[in-house]
């Protein structure tokens, strides 16, 4: 990979040791995958934060990288969900050891340079490139959102890739960064029109059979933002897709000759009931109701609101967002609605990342395929697989 003078310092070590370790990891990278060059990057989104997944190796690593003097490139950079709610985890309930490392490994990314965000939908909240820009991105969902749903442009990156490219500023010129690798090679016809959960069911659905490729949807019925983060994070999780199309909404819908397309899926209304019952692993209802995976927006925490708005849930509520969005929350009174009924609006943390196994849960209701097809192997526990009207129940 060339290397400009100055890129090569920053390998020698003259801008210090997070750097030189930084460009390692980057360069490494550039060889594997054939890059022909760094790309200067506008943004990054850093995963790789849950003390459930990094545990304490992760946190001494960051710690000490946190450690050394160096310049950070400047980039608007967000972290993940980490696995609890940094400020209200008391008062929930969360772990108490768990929680005190896990605000250590978070104020380790902040001197690195990677704001407090803490949520896998930083597009909601301020980090938001423009179209075609070249950004590192890790978290699968939110890496299937800005490249499908914004048009910017990222390799699905680990998190100490994006880590390290948000050091640097600068990423490995290669995969989804160049146009030729970003037409679709199956296109998917849907036959139904979609909504809710069924959103969820249908990325479950194309990510298992189109694995790493670029599906290009025909949908009868158009979806709106929330539906199309649904979307994304099921296909990213049942498969690793990085990059949908999807005709006359995603803005490079156009950019595939449909014709050189072999392969084409069919997806009827029997698949997604089919997929959503799949999803649901037990008959037993949910203790939790743990929503917001993705991280939920505003229009979805209303949206909860009013379903609950002056009556009594039987089941604990959680909806999981970031703080900023919360912030508007409280401000709109969602939040008091929402905890009169006896939920809450957790921030920074989701149901996969946090240990909810830890804290007497059984069965999990999620409204997500991607949160149904992660809670059984990562937490361990049983799911329903339901609309938020469906799985919201009153005394
Ligand atoms: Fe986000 Fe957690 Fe789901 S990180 S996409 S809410 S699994």
């Amino acid at each position: 990979m060339f290397l400009t003078k100055k890129e090569e310092q920053m390998c020698d070590g003259e801008f210090g040791e997070t750097i030189r370790k930084s460009m390692d990891i980057l360069v490494a990278l550039g060889d594997i995958y054939g890059a022909s060059k760094l790309v200067d990057i506008t943004s990054a989104q850093v995963s790789g934060v849950s003390y459930k997944t990094i545990g304490q190796a992760g946190l001494e690593y960051l710690e000490d990288l946190a450690s050394e003097k160096f310049e950070y490139s400047g980039i608007n950079a967000s972290l993940n969900p980490p696995g609890t709610d940094l400020d209200n985890w008391e008062s929930l309930g969360f772990p108490r050891d768990f929680s005190i490392k896990q605000n250590q490994i978070v104020d380790a990314y902040a001197k690195l340079g990677i704001s407090k965000t803490c949520t896998c939908t930083p597009y909601l909240v301020g980090n938001v490139p423009r179209f075609r820009d070249h950004v590192s991105w890790s978290e699968s969902s939110a890496v299937a959102y800005v490249n499908s749903v914004i048009g910017a442009r990222t390799n699905r990156e680990g998190g100490p890739a994006a880590l390290a490219a948000a050091i640097v500023g600068k990423t490995p010129l290669y995969g989804f960064h160049l146009d030729n690798n970003r037409k679709a090679n199956l296109i998917v016809n849907v036959s139904t029109e979609l909504s809710g959960a069924d959103w969820g069911a249908l990325g479950y659905i194309v990510g298992k059979t189109v694995g790493g490729g670029v599906p290009y949807f025909k949908v009868k019925n158009t979806p709106n933002n929330n539906d199309l983060k649904t979307l994304g994070a099921a296909l990213a999780s049942s498969g690793s897709v990085a990059l949908y199309h999807m005709e006359n909404v995603t803005p490079e819908w156009d950019i595939t000759d449909k014709k050189e397309v072999e392969d084409i899926m069919f997806v009827s209304d029997k698949d997604i009931q089919a997929t959503r019952e799949k999803l649901t692993t037990t008959n037993r209802e949910a203790d939790l109701i743990c929503l917001g995976c993705p991280h939920a927006s505003l229009e979805e925490i209303k949206q909860v609101a009013n379903i609950v708005r002056g009556k009594k849930i039987k089941n604990k509520l959680w909806i999981c967002t970031s703080v900023s969005v919360k912030a508007t929350a409280d401000r709109m009174g969602y939040t008091e609605i929402i905890e009169a009924s006896g939920g809450n609006v957790v921030c920074d943390t989701c149901m996969v990342v946090a240990p909810i196994e830890d804290m007497g849960f059984e069965v999990i209701g999620v409204n997500s395929a991607k949160a149904a097809n992660y809670v059984p192997s990562m937490c361990g526990l049983d799911v329903v697989y339901d609309d938020v009207e469906k799985l919201i129940h009153f005394e």
